[in-house]
């Protein structure tokens, strides 16, 4: 339907114009994270001051979902504190389990676009990547 096609729409320019991709200087917490199931990666870097994270970049590679997941998601956490970057975590895990989220208060961005992976278990992977980088990376 039309609202598939449009997520489809926003994914694939996550994918193609990566929003903060690239890699910060000076002190930053730098993580590396895989995809097992498919040997994809991405090396997360996040400057965080005071249990805020006031930068987030990327690079990697990956297929499509798993770098427009990154991409929207240093999106939507800088500038957010710890917390609030692990509570966005869960609640999209949640979504990669079909649940439904209330996306507004979560402040979700364009994350919303990849709700329809969770009918897909082999690309969930893919979705979470980047978020268990930003996981192991804040703890
Ligand atoms: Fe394996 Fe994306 S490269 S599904
Ligand atoms: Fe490798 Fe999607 S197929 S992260």
């Amino acid at each position: 339907n039309n609202l598939d096609t449009l997520y489809r729409q926003v994914i694939m320019d996550h994918y193609k114009n990566p929003r903060n991709r690239g890699t910060l200087d000076g002190e930053v917490l730098t993580v590396e994270m895989n995809n097992p199931t498919c040997g994809d990666r991405i090396q997360l870097q996040l400057s965080v001051v005071d249990d805020k994270i006031n930068e987030a970049k990327f690079v990697g590679e990956g297929c499509s979902i798993s770098m427009a997941s990154a991409s929207m998601m240093t999106q939507v956490i800088k500038g957010k504190s710890i917390e609030e970057a692990l509570k966005m975590s869960e609640a999209f895990s949640h979504m990669m389990l079909g649940d439904e989220i209330d996306f507004e208060k979560l402040d979700f961005g364009d994350i919303a676009a990849l709700q329809g992976v969770s009918q897909f278990p082999a690309r969930i992977k893919c979705a979470t990547l980047a978020w268990k980088a930003m996981e192991k990376g804040v703890h």
